[in-house]
């Protein structure tokens, strides 16, 4: 009897320590190494692509309230410009544009070169698009674009920031993925493709920089209200589909990212719904977890 109550006190111990262990470790790979943005110098800048609208233009606002000026660009010059005029308002930062279409090598070049006299202490990576269709079916063009854009910009341009960041002993990059990087499926290939390039690219530079004080963050938005889903490339995406629970705000994206840098967790989520829904397919039934994401993604593409 004596025996059978000291194995019951033995395998109590052993639950809560392992309890108590794994809730720290969780607690540790989710809090440590936490950086908070650093307190932006009079004139370093936070340069951020996409800015025209959604995700991009959020990220410019909250980024001028914590006092960086701001290099903004996309392809639309004039909601670039009223978005600067508003900012310096606003907040009395410098706000300057460059218009751009990152598809193309000669405007990244600009944007490289503006980037090497720059005192940049934030890059967002952030313009991007999506398209509907099969491989097949779709135009060739708007899929090169798309590489070119999520990819091989983005690879760029952090390039071309990690000499005045590795000099100035620090600097943060964010560069803009999406949680459709965790559920490859049909129509669009190449969109969770080249975000999953993203994820893996900024947790291999993240190890590469880590000695000089750069921070690199994956950021991994689920369906979030924005002009993402109205351009052209995107007819025959059905908003009403997405279930409401699912649609986040930008300013809640952009919010999340900002506060969780951490060279320990480059993977940044926002939203509890959609870690959930990674960790289930990184730990759980993973072959039945993609299998309703396919029929899903079907329904509303
Ligand atoms: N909304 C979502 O549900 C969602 C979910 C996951 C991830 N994301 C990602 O979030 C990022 C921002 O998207 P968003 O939701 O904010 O959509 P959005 O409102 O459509 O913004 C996209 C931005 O990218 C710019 N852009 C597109 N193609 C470009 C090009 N060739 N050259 C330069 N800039 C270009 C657009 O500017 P111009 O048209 O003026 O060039 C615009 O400023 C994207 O990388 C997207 O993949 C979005």
């Amino acid at each position: 009897m004596r025996k059978f109550g000291m194995k019951k006190l033995l395998m109590g111990t052993t639950a809560v320590t392992t309890l108590v262990a794994s809730g720290y470790l969780m607690y540790r790979e989710m809090v440590g190494g936490q950086r908070p943005l650093p307190t932006p110098k009079k004139n370093s800048y936070a340069l951020i692509t996409g800015a025209s609208s959604g995700i991009g233009a959020e990220f410019a606002r909250q980024l001028a309230a914590l006092g960086y000026n701001l290099l903004l660009t996309a392809r639309r010059g004039g909601k670039l410009a009223a978005l600067a005029a508003e900012l310096q308002t606003a907040h009395g930062i410098t706000a300057e544009v460059i218009t751009a279409d990152l598809a193309q090598s000669d405007d990244v070049a600009q944007l490289e070169s503006r980037i090497a006299d720059l005192n940049l202490a934030v890059l967002v990576n952030n313009a991007g698009f999506g398209t509907t269709g099969g491989l097949l079916a779709s135009d060739l063009e708007a899929q090169m674009a798309m590489l070119n854009v999520h990819i091989t910009a983005t690879m760029r341009l952090c390039r071309a920031a990690l000499p005045g960041m590795t000099e100035r002993g620090g600097g943060t990059i964010i560069n803009v993925s999406s949680i459709s990087a965790f559920f490859p499926s049909a129509g669009d290939v190449n969109y969770p493709a080249s975000k999953a390039y993203l994820n893996v690219f900024s947790q291999a530079l993240q190890a590469e920089v880590l000695a000089s004080g750069i921070v690199v963050q994956a950021l991994c938005p689920g369906f979030t209200v924005t002009e993402f889903h109205d351009t052209d490339n995107m007819t025959d995406f059905d908003r009403e589909k997405v279930p409401s629970v699912l649609w986040m705000t930008a300013a809640e994206v952009v919010s999340t990212s900002l506060h969780s840098l951490n060279p320990n967790r480059v993977i940044c989520i926002p939203g509890r719904r959609y870690q959930l829904m990674v960790a289930g397919v990184k730990s759980g039934p993973t072959a039945l977890i993609l299998k309703i994401a396919r029929k899903f993604r079907q329904r509303v593409r």
